[in-house]
């Protein structure tokens, strides 16, 4: 190999790592970024486009990012930690020397649309343009004008703590030539109105992409929402097009609304960051766009009848004693609250039984939440949630896998058994 190719394989690898990086990224938005300020999306005064911009910008979820943890709204100063290190968000307020005050409504466009800033450095991918893309002209400048809008305040945030090589931005021109084409939405003129509208939400702004997908090298349009583990943090972001997985196909368009907008329902419960996108973002949605989200979502599933083979039978309890020892710990330290058959406790504790999330191939985010707990969103349909406690103080790792093992196998649930070496993996990725 000459000088020359090991560079280029070396330079691949980089803009694989930052193409992985973009994923990982949205992870840092958990919960309780904010919510102790005043909401800044109702304030009077606003004229209609800066309105519709409030609500455009709720749907992409900028405040989540762009706000410290405690700090003013859309200042900046989020810290996002990744493998790379930690990207600090800037301020987007209209203030003109640390935030966007400056900026035109053409600068905003080709930040939010080619990833560009104004004085022609690349941004990173951390920030979701890569989605953002497909935001519409006419949508980018209400976002603009919303912005626009808001108090200035002077902050400056410190810089990004990235380690070399990432931090050489010049690196981000090889990533774009070969994962980046900025371009609107195209709608799809042999579908509806609504599918469109719902498509233009789930692609553009509700940047879903950004973590259902495994971003690979390679990885291309085919594996779009997909299902991908988040790098460096301990979830996996569920297939949004796999039935086995988050596929909607065999849900009807209320039960897809109800776990979009209130975030628990009879079937499933989203948990940790999907929570926090549910609680930030989506629940604010109309019910019109809900719905168009919904339909657009159903109709990208794969479903059942397009597998011939039956699933495989459920491991029969009683022989293995590992299933026998969890269903033990199922009894003393679950059962109150997810119930004798799995059922739980309607929009209050979720089932375990027939529950995807639980018998889906990938483990890790039953044993994550085993070993840390965790609520439900705060939605205006699910005000107080119920929590879950951790349990990682309370159950050894081998508990936890016979545990693991026999929730995915009672009730009806099938699914591959876990090791303990399942569960040393989990608690090891996203220690941070
Ligand atoms: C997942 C976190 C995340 C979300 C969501 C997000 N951003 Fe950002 N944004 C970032 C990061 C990180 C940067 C810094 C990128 C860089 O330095 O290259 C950034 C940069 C920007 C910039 C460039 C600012 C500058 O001074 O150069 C603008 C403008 C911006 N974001 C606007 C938005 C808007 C509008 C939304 C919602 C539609 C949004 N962001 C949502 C993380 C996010
Ligand atoms: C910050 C990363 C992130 C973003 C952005 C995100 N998701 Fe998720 N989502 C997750 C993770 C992680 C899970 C797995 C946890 C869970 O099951 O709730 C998940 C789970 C889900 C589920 C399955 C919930 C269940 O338990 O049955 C659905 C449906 C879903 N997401 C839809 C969406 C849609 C639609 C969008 C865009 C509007 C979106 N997600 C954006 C991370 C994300
Ligand atoms: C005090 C009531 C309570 C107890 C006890 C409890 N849970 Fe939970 N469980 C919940 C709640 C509430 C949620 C939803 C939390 C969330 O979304 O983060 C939940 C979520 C879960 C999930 C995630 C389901 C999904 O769809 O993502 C699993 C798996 C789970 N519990 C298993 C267990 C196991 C195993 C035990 C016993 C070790 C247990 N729980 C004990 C209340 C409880």
């Amino acid at each position: 190999m000459n000088d020359f190719t090991a560079l280029t394989g070396r330079l691949e690898e980089l803009a694989a790592h930052l193409v992985a990086g973009a994923a990982l990224l949205f992870l840092a938005t958990d919960a309780a970024a904010y919510g102790n300020s005043d909401d800044p999306f109702y304030r009077a005064g606003l004229d209609s486009q800066q309105q519709r911009g409030a609500y455009l910008t709720r749907a992409g979820n900028c405040m989540g990012c762009h706000t410290a943890r405690g700090g003013q709204p859309f200042a900046g100063g989020r810290r996002l930690t990744t493998a790379f290190g930690v990207f600090v968000t800037p301020n987007i307020t209209p203030d003109e020397e640390t935030g966007i005050g400056n900026w035109t409504e053409a600068d905003f466009w080709h930040a939010l649309h080619e990833g560009k800033s104004p004085d022609g450095q690349l941004l990173y991918p951390a920030f979701p343009y890569t989605e953002y893309t497909k935001v519409t002209r006419q949508d980018a400048n209400a976002i603009f004008a919303y912005l626009q809008s808001l108090p200035a305040i002077r902050q400056t945030n410190p810089p990004h703590a990235i380690r070399f090589p990432y931090n050489f931005r010049p690196l981000l021109h090889i990533w774009r030539a070969l994962h980046f084409t900025p371009g609107e939405y195209v709608p799809d003129s042999s579908k509806t109105t609504q599918w469109n509208r719902g498509a233009y939400l789930v692609q553009g702004l509700g940047h879903c992409n950004a973590c259902h997908t495994n971003r690979s090298l390679l990885g291309g349009a085919d594996n779009e929402l997909a299902g991908g583990q988040i790098m460096g943090m301990n979830w996996y972001a569920p297939s949004l097009t796999s039935h086995l997985e988050a596929g909607s196909s065999d849900w009807t368009i209320d039960e897809i609304v109800a776990l979009l907008s209130i975030g628990i329902t009879d079937r499933a419960v989203a948990s940790g960051p999907m929570a926090t996108i549910i609680r930030q973002s989506l629940q604010h949605l109309s019910e019109e766009d809900l719905r168009a989200m919904a339909v657009y979502l159903q109709s990208i599933s794969d479903s059942k009848s397009d597998y011939a083979a039956a699933s495989a039978a459920p491991a029969p309890i009683s022989a293995y004693s590992s299933l026998v020892h969890g269903e033990q710990l199922y009894q003393t330290y679950c059962q109150d609250c997810h119930g004798v058959s799995g059922k739980g406790v309607p929009g209050v504790y979720p089932p375990l039984a027939g529950n995807r999330s639980v018998v889906m191939a990938s483990p890790l985010n039953t044993i994550r939440s085993i070993l840390e707990g965790g609520y439900p969103a705060t939605t205006k349909g699910n005000p107080r949630p119920y929590g879950m406690p951790p349990f990682q103080q309370i159950l050894h790792d081998y508990e936890i896998a016979n545990l693991v093992s026999y929730i995915r196998n009672a009730w009806g649930n099938s699914a591959d058994r876990v090791t303990v070496y399942d569960v040393e993996q989990s608690r090891r990725i996203g220690v941070e």
